[in-house]
């Protein structure tokens, strides 16, 4: 199946160490860019309470929830030490800084 990329703007529009929260209808994505500038996209709600990932504090690939400190690996959406649980991780794709999500499961469902 084809993915389908949506165009959700440039890397420079995400402060170092933050992340943007982009709505689709799948859901809130938080994309995240790291101190190295890489980016990465996981959905926008923690594994613990749903607390808001894009607001927590950006560190090597991990975020920190900013409800109750949970670390989330933003490689895998998984939760880090001793805490259990993950997130879907986002397909994305970076181009000279343009970013680019993958919403596969949205054509499906819109199929
Ligand atoms: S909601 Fe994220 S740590 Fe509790």
């Amino acid at each position: 199946m084809d993915t389908n990329w949506i165009a959700i703007g440039n890397i420079a529009d995400i402060p170092l160490r933050g992340a943007r929260c982009v709505k689709t209808p799948q859901g809130r994505i938080a994309v995240f860019r790291t101190a190295e500038n890489e980016a990465f996209a996981i959905e926008d709600h923690c594994p613990h309470k749903g607390g808001p990932l894009s607001q927590g504090i950006v560190h090597a690939k991990a975020v920190t929830c900013p409800l109750h400190n949970w670390v989330i690996s933003l490689e895998t959406g998984k939760a880090l030490g001793a805490d259990e649980g993950a997130v879907k991780t986002i397909p994305l794709r970076n181009e000279d800084g343009a970013l680019f999500i993958a919403l596969e499961s949205l054509m499906m469902a819109a199929e």
